[in-house]
C-alpha cells in the first residue's frame, strides 16, 4: 500500500501555493510509493461529509509553478480549533474538532501532513502536532509576517506589484501636482510599504512599527512644495495609524473569521491632512487583493519550490513539528513554535529603515 501525505493550505492565499504544492508532487515521484493528496479548502476536506481530497499527481500539477491561487482552494475561516456550527436559535457556537481530525487521517492511511500557511495556520500545526499529528509547515503569507525564515515566499510577489503601482501613480501624480497615497497590505507589519517605498522611491512611507505624527508628515510635505517639486507618494501600511491613533478597518460580520478586517488607512490620512490645512489636491489607491492575485515572480517560483522540495525530504526524515524556513544562502528546518512565538515586525534601527531614512523618505517619526 502506497504512503499517503496530506497537503493543505489554510488562511489567505499566495502567490506561489501552486509551485509548493507541485514541487511536493515531483520530489515524491522520485521515491517509491508516495501518494500526494490535497485536502480541499484548507482541513474542510478532511472534516467535511463526504470528504472532498484531490489525488495530486505529476499530472495535476504539470505547468501550475506559474498560476496564482491554488488549485486545492483555502479559506480563513473556521479551521479543525474553532469550527462554526449553528445552534437551533440561530446562534453559532464553536467546536474543537482536532481529536475527530487526526483520528479520521490515522483512518485514511495519511503517514504525514503538509501544512501551507502563515502564522494563523501554524499556530493550528503546532496543536495538532502536540497531539500526535505528523505535520511539517510551509510558511507562506504576502506579509513575511512570520519567525525563523529570511522570507515568506508571496512576500517579493506583492512588493514587486505595490513598486508597480508606485511607478504608475508617480507620472499621474507629477502631472497634477498632487499627493497620492497608496495604501499596501502587510496586517500588523510594514514589510510590504517599506521595500515598495524603496524600489519605487516614495516620499513617505509609514508602517504599523512606527507610529507616525502628522506634523512631521506635513513638514515633509511642505518641504517638498517648497524645493519645487508640487507631488509626492506616500505608501501607508494597512495597519499604519498615528501615535496614540487607533486602526482603520471593522470587525468581520462573518462567523469564524477572527481576523480584524483592516482597510481604509489611505482616507483616514487623507483626511487627517486635509484637517491640518494641507492644501494640496489629495487623491487615495488601495491596492488591496491584487498583491496576492496573479502569477508570481521568480524569486518567489523559485522559494515555494525549493520549500516544496525540502518539506517533503523532512517528511522521510520525519522531522515532525518542523517548519521549512530559508535562511540565506541556506533553506533549513526549524521548530514551528519558533516560527509562531511572535511576529516578524520590521525593527525600527534595522539597516533596510536607515537606507530608507538615507535617501530621504520621511517615515513619520523625524
Ligand atoms: O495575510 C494576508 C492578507 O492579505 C493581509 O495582508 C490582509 O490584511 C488580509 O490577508 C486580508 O484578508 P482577506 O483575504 O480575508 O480579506
Amino acid at each position: 500500500m502506497k504512503k499517503r501525505i496530506l497537503v493543505v493550505n489554510g488562511g489567505g492565499d499566495c502567490p506561489g501555493l501552486n509551485a509548493v504544492i507541485r514541487a511536493i508532487v515531483k520530489r515524491a515521484s522520485q521515491e517509491n510509493n508516495w501518494e500526494i493528496v490535497g485536502s480541499i479548502e484548507a482541513y474542510n476536506g478532511v472534516l467535511n461529509e463526504p470528504m472532498e481530497l484531490k489525488i495530486l499527481d505529476e499530472k495535476t500539477v504539470s505547468g501550475i509553478h506559474v498560476k496564482g491561487g491554488t488549485i486545492i482552494k483555502t479559506t480563513n475561516i473556521g479551521g479543525p480549533l474553532a469550527w462554526p456550527i449553528k445552534e437551533k436559535d440561530g446562534s453559532w457556537s464553536f467546536v474543537d474538532r482536532s481529536d475527530e481530525l487526526i483520528r479520521k487521517l490515522q483512518y485514511h492511511n495519511f503517514e504525514a501532513v503538509i501544512s501551507i500557511g502563515g502564522d494563523g495556520s501554524h499556530k493550528i500545526s503546532q496543536v495538532l502536532y502536540e497531539k500526535g499529528c505528523n505535520i511539517v509547515a510551509v510558511p507562506k503569507t504576502i506579509d513575511n509576517d512570520l519567525l525563523a525564515t529570511d522570507y515568506t515566499f508571496g512576500f517579493q510577489t506583492a512588493v514587486e506589484i505595490a513598486t508597480d503601482a508606485i511607478d504608475k501613480l508617480v507620472t499621474t501624480a507629477e502631472s497634477h501636482n498632487r499627493l497620492i497615497i497608496l495604501e499596501v497590505m502587510g496586517r500588523d507589519t510594514g514589510w510590504i510599504a517599506l521595500h515598495s517605498a524603496i524600489a519605487g522611491g516614495a516620499e513617505i512611507c509609514l508602517i504599523p512599527e512606527i507610529p507616525y505624527d502628522l506634523d512631521i508628515i506635513i513638514e515633509k510635505i511642505n518641504s517638498r512644495i517648497s524645493m519645487g517639486r508640487g507631488f509626492a507618494i506616500i505608501v501607508i501600511a494597512e495597519g499604519a495609524k498615528q501615535k496614540d491613533g487607533i486602526l482603520t478597518g471593522k470587525k468581520s460580520e462573518t462567523i469564524g473569521y477572527e481576523n480584524f478586517r483592516l482597510g481604509g488607512v489611505a482616507i483616514t490620512l487623507q483626511e487627517e491632512l486635509k484637517k491640518k490645512g494641507v492644501e494640496a489636491q489629495i487623491r487615495t489607491t488601495t491596492l488591496g487583493h491584487l498583491q496576492r492575485g496573479g502569477i508570481p515572480n521568480a524569486f518567489d517560483r523559485i522559494l515555494a519550490t525549493q520549500f516544496g522540495v525540502k518539506a517533503f525530504e523532512m517528511v522521510l526524515d520525519k522531522k515532525y513539528g518542523e517548519m521549512v524556513a530559508y535562511r540565506h544562502p541556506n533553506i533549513v528546518s526549524v521548530p514551528i513554535k519558533e516560527a509562531i512565538a511572535k511576529y516578524h515586525l520590521v525593527e525600527p534601527q534595522s539597516d533596510m529603515i536607515k537606507t530608507a531614512k538615507g535617501i530621504g523618505i520621511c517615515m513619520g517619526d523625524e
